[in-house]
Formats: C-alpha cells, sequence, structure tokens
C-alpha cells in the first residue's frame, strides 16, 4: 500500500520519543538534522484540538503556546508584537473559528478569523523569514467527485466556513513564499467537541442515532495529522498538502464503526439524507482528500479504521 520511502504515520499519542518505525530515508540530510535539533515553534490556536496535539507531539522542542484570549491573530499589531519578542524558528496555526454552522450564521467573524489572522501570520512570518505551517480544510471543495480531491484541484467552497477558509489560503500564498498549507479533513481528538463525542452522547441518551449516508470524507486522528505535520515542518518542500488518514466513508459508516468500537452495536442507526437534517451550514457531500503530495515525499497517514480504532483503545487506557 506504501511505497519503500514512505512514512507511514502509526503513532495515534505521537510521543515525544520518535516511534522506531519511522523512517527518513526520503527526506534530506538537513531536514532530517533539523527534525533531531531542538527548534523554537509558536503555536497559535494551542488550547484546540490540533494545538493540544502538537504541543504534545513537538514537545521536545522549545514551544510559546498562544490561543484566545490571551492573544487574538486578528490584532495585527498584539501579534507581531508577540513574534518580535519571541523570535521563533517556526510558526504554526493551528487556530481557526472551526463552528461550520456558527461561520454560516457569521460570515463576517469567519472572514476575519479565517480570513484575515492568517493574512497576519503571513505577513509576520515574512517579516522574521520564518516558515508557516497553515492548516486548511476540505470543504474549500465543492463536494461532487466521487473519486476525492487532489491538492491541486480548483477551490469552489459552497459554505461561509470554506469561503472564509479559501481566503486564508489566498492570503497566505501570496504573502509568504515559504508556506505549507495542510487541509485535512473530520478531525477528531480525546476531549474535543466532534463527531465521535456527538455519536456516543445520543447513542447513550437516546439508545438511537440518525445519520446522513450522503456526506462522505476522511476521518482524522488528530494526533496522526500533528505527527505528518512534525515530519512535514522542516522538509523545506513548500507546498499543499492533503493529510488526512487514508480512505473514505459516509457520516453513517464513520458512526457504525464508532458504535462497534464502543461496544454499543445494539443501538439503532437510522441512515437519512443531509436533506432530512436542518442545519445552517451545507457541508459538501463527496468531500474526501488525496494525500498525493505528501506521499510523493514519504508522508502518508494510516487506514481511518486502524486509526480510530487505537484512539479507542487509548481513550479506555486514559479512563
Ligand atoms: N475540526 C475538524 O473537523 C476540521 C476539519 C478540517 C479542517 N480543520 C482545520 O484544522 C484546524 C484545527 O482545527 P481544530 O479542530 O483543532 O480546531 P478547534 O479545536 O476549534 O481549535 C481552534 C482554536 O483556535 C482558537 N481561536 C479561534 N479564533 C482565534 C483567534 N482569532 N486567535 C487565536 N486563536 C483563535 C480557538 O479558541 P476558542 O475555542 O476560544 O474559539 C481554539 O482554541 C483549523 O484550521 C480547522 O479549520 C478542522
Amino acid at each position: 500500500m506504501y511505497g519503500a520511502n514512505t512514512v507511514c504515520i502509526v503513532a495515534s499519542s505521537c510521543p515525544s520519543a520518535e516511534p522506531t518505525h519511522y523512517t527518513f530515508s526520503h527526506l534530506p540530510d538537513s531536514a532530517e538534522t533539523a527534525i533531531i535539533s531542538r527548534m523554537r515553534i509558536f503555536i497559535i490556536g494551542a488550547k484546540g484540538q490540533l494545538g493540544t496535539a502538537l504541543t504534545r507531539c513537538l514537545n521536545t522542542h522549545t514551544l510559546t503556546l498562544r490561543d484566545l484570549p490571551e492573544l487574538d491573530m486578528t490584532d495585527r499589531e498584539a501579534l507581531s508584537a508577540e513574534i518580535d519578542t519571541v523570535q521563533p524558528d517556526l510558526l504554526i496555526n493551528a487556530a481557526a473559528y472551526t463552528n461550520v454552522d456558527g461561520c454560516a450564521q457569521n460570515p463576517q467573524l469567519a472572514y476575519r478569523v479565517n480570513g484575515l489572522g492568517p493574512q497576519n501570520l503571513a505577513l509576520a512570518c515574512a517579516e522574521h523569514d520564518i516558515p508557516l505551517v497553515h492548516v486548511s480544510t476540505n470543504e474549500v471543495f465543492p463536494g461532487r467527485k466521487a473519486a476525492g480531491y487532489d491538492e491541486w484541484d480548483t477551490l469552489e467552497p459552497v459554505n461561509p466556513y470554506g469561503r472564509s477558509k479559501v481566503a486564508g489560503e489566498h492570503n497566505v500564498r501570496a504573502l509568504w513564499r515559504k508556506h505549507y498549507i495542510v487541509r485535512t479533513a473530520w478531525l477528531y481528538a480525546p476531549g474535543g467537541r466532534n463527531f465521535i463525542h456527538a455519536i456516543l452522547r445520543f447513542a447513550r441518551e437516546r439508545g438511537a442515532i440518525r445519520v446522513v449516508t450522503d456526506e462522505i470524507g476522511n476521518p482524522t486522528n488528530v494526533a496522526d495529522l500533528a505527527a505528518a505535520i512534525k515530519l512535514l515542518m522542516t522538509t523545506g518542500q513548500y507546498g499543499t498538502y492533503h493529510f488526512v488518514n487514508s480512505g473514505a466513508c459516509s457520516r453513517w459508516e464513520f458512526a457504525n464503526e464508532i458504535l462497534r468500537l464502543a461496544d454499543l452495536e445494539n443501538v439503532l442507526n437510522e441512515q437519512i439524507l443531509s436533506s432530512e437534517f436542518d442545519r445552517a451550514s451545507t457541508p459538501p457531500p463527496l468531500g474526501a482528500l488525496n494525500n498525493n503530495v505528501g506521499a510523493a515525499i514519504g508522508i502518508a497517514l494510516r487506514p481511518w479504521q486502524v486509526a480510530l480504532a487505537d484512539y479507542f483503545r487509548a481513550e479506555a487506557l486514559d479512563s
């Protein structure tokens, strides 16, 4: 399934010690050296799902962790002052306004956070000549491609969240050459407000759930995404990447797998269509991503079912 030089991300908890099965043979010597050495890394959005996973994954480096309310990335002056003080070697943007229905209700705020925020980050990184890792979404695509979206496909968002994230991507690309734009999808993390927790809560409270069959994506373990970003961030291979656990499924199939792993197979999982589900934002129906560019430099994420099972094992150990 993976090429000889491919790094298959398998560490769901992303321990600080490098797992032995990682191979760096595909990376230039300088990148390998950089991965091992200690960097000053500035993470904005550090309290979110991805920010928390990155904090854990990158803990051998010197981290500066920022989030609301202490630092608002839409405040250009405050951001610039922070970067001046910290003088980081690299900046990772894990911050965003991720409530897609909230974005539909307040598109101005969505643009401000997801468009202007990355603009400020790109300008600050350009000023200090440091690489920027910026995280984006599958919702920049319209969701009409059954084969899944490639990194070079045309952006055509269908909702305000997607439009605001496209604005962020454009700003980063236009303003700073040393960028890694990493699109991902359907993130889940321990303690996060995400699909897994919603399914488990409804299943336990109501004994039955109703889930859509016509929304397709890639469930992605945030620890795997953090591990992939860790590999990418020192390669110098700037560009756009799709980092998702491999394979795709419908929301209904994802829910079925969650119920199975939680020993809740007795819970009725009724199939419905998105049209039966009233919400402010319309997600792209066929919104899966294909990882071509990351795989070409040897970074691929394991299948979503394996990553999900690992997540449940880790949660069971923690509880
Ligand atoms: N979650 C998904 O399923 C998913 C799917 C595809 C792509 N993505 C992308 O992946 C990235 C990480 O997502 P996530 O799920 O980790 O997000 P998350 O859990 O919602 O975390 C985002 C963090 O950013 C903070 N934040 C919001 N506005 C900010 C601002 N103006 N300045 C500084 N910090 C701010 C949030 O603070 P508050 O909580 O106080 O607002 C929160 O701590 C985002 O770029 C997102 O668009 C996520």
